[in-house]
């Protein structure tokens, strides 16, 4: 295999107030596809997701339930965030709370440093604090409104709720420092922050001037203490930065964390700056290597705005599973929306790619390339050349997905992989093997035929397998394929060889759905 540099992928860790909806499933499939690909093209690969459970927003919503936030959080991991992952086949190698001890141990030897290196003095702060982001706001992050709720308050522009002003003693982190540095980073390694109108954001935002930042909280205690001042707990955003390096052993196993640091991080544009400037600087002042990227993808919308829970559009993602199953909602999202693009989610448009591009496009050519075999050969593959526009299609779309997801345009990887599954119903079509099977000159042309679509199905599934691990797992047996799936180098996908004999699927790969259930 073509191993190319380690490969660490992490998504944001998530907030335990309530339980996940599709939003954050998407961002899971995404890292989930980026880490199966580089797995599978023998990376040295790490994908890394988890919990943020401090900070006042839990803790309110534990207090609302009559809970304590350990409780809480304790059972919203176990019943709902451990089954999501499950739910849609993430492949996570690990899984971060920030309740644990690893975690608490590790941030308070990096707490301790900015300390030590002058990075962190006490000051006073007031300001607008919006519980939902959990972070102070500025004047341009709220607006008033007329009427309504909160009229006349001022509200913070992605929640819709209105702020409250604070007023602390705090520790600060001397952020400001950073400035020049972090606009030097962005135009030195301009791919740092991805797709480019994010990357613009941050800049525009960087160069309006950094303040420093508060980074301590004295008036509740549901976070890490500051070790040198146990009436303050630490930021809870500061406390979840530091996730993606307590996870792969920052200040206790070197060796682990020099394998596998810098990320990249893939997040949502809603908490790009937080990962593009904050946490920049904090690994900057503690002299650690910023991460590799930060790609803020687009926004899932319902009704033009960002599906969310504080607004209550949230959809389930058991709710699409349960009738089109987990590779379908991997596929949907991946493939309508351009990654790095806001998308809407709609029933119709779901239902109608289900049926069109799953079932009718690639279901469809497994089962008939299969039956086909079964018939006409006995079920046993004939060994043949290969039809050479097919196999040099095969070796183009490998590399057209290959370059694609290095450029995290995950939809293009798809478009083009498409293009072998319609070339390859299209050759069946014109090629008429049923046609071919009742001449028995034609006897080696029907080999070449049948070879050709097992070899392209194999092809298929070898570049699917990222995307869809459960029916590509499927595909790949019942056409015979040699060894494991996931072991078969996708950046190699059209070189596969090794089948031997094909086994009947017992059932389509995506069977037809009924309209009425599909919208149900
Ligand atoms: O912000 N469309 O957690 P969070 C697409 N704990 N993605 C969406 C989405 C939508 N409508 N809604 C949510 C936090 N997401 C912090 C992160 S990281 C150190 C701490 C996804 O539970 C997307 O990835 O509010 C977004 O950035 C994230 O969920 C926010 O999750
Ligand atoms: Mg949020």
């Amino acid at each position: 295999m073509a191993a190319r540099e380690p490969f660490y992928i992490a998504t944001p860790i998530f907030y335990v107030n309530d339980v996940p909806h599709i939003g954050h499933a998407y961002t899971e499939v995404a890292a989930d596809v980026l880490a199966r690909w580089h797995r599978q093209a023998g990376d040295d690969t790490w994908l890394l997701t988890g919990t943020d459970e401090h900070g006042q927003k839990i803790l309110r919503t534990a207090v609302a339930n009559d809970s304590s936030p350990k409780a809480w959080a304790d059972t919203l991991v176990a019943d709902s965030w451990k089954p999501l992952l499950e739910l849609i086949t993430i492949s996570n190698d690990d899984f971060i709370r920030t309740t644990d001890e690893r975690h608490e141990k590790a941030v308070l030897i990096f707490l301790q440093k900015l300390h030590d290196d002058g990075f962190i003095y006490s000051g006073e702060y007031e300001g607008y604090y919006c519980v939902g982001c959990e972070e102070y706001k500025q004047l341009d992050d709220l607006m008033e409104t007329a009427d309504g709720d909160y009229a006349g308050q001022k509200v913070c522009k992605i929640h819709g709720r209105p702020v409250e002003i604070l007023k602390e003693k705090n520790y600060f982190f001397k952020m400001s420092q950073f400035e020049k540095p972090l606009l030097d980073l962005y135009e030195s390694q301009p791919d740092f922050i991805q797709p480019e109108s994010v990357r613009n954001e941050i800049i525009q935002f960087v160069k309006q001037g950094l303040d420093d930042l508060s980074i301590s909280r004295s008036s509740f205690d549901w976070g890490i203490q500051i070790p040198w001042d146990h009436s303050h707990v630490l930021y809870v955003w500061f406390d979840a930065l530091l996730n993606y390096i307590t996870a792969i052993g920052y200040g206790v196993d070197d060796a682990n964390f020099e394998r596998r640091w810098p990320a990249v991080q893939l997040v949502g544009k809603d908490i790009a700056r937080f990962h593009a400037v904050i946490w920049p600087a904090m690994l900057m002042a503690a002299g650690l290597p910023v991460s590799k990227k930060v790609f803020g993808h687009g926004w899932l919308l319902v009704g033009g705005e960002k599906m969310s829970k504080s607004k209550l559009t949230g959809i389930a993602p058991e709710q699409i599973t349960e009738t089109f199953g987990a590779d379908a909602f991997r596929y949907y999202f991946m493939r309508a929306i351009s990654f790095g693009q806001d998308g809407s989610f709609s029933w119709e448009d779901l239902s109608a790619r289900y049926q069109a591009e799953l079932a009718n496009g690639f279901g469809n050519l497994a089962s008939r390339v299969i039956a086909m075999v079964g018939r006409y050969r006995d079920g046993s593959v004939p060994v043949a050349a290969l039809d050479e526009t097919i196999a040099s299609t095969e070796q183009r779309v490998t590399e057209l997905a290959d370059a694609a997801i290095e450029r995290f345009a995950i939809h293009e990887a798809l478009a083009a992989i498409w293009t072998l599954v319609d070339e390859l119903n299209g050759y069946i079509t014109i090629q008429e093997p049923w046609a071919l099977s009742k001449d028995p000159a034609k006897a080696g042309e029907l080999d070449t035929v049948l070879a050709t679509v097992v070899h392209g199905l194999g092809t298929l599934a070898v570049l699917l397998s990222p995307f869809m691990p459960t029916a590509t797992e499927r595909l790949w047996a019942a056409i015979g394929g040699a060894g494991e799936l996931r072991a078969q180098d996708v950046r190699a996908a059209w070189q596969w060889t090794g089948t031997g004999k094909v086994t009947p699927l017992d059932s389509s790969l995506f069977p037809r759905i009924e309209q009425t259930e599909a919208s149900a």
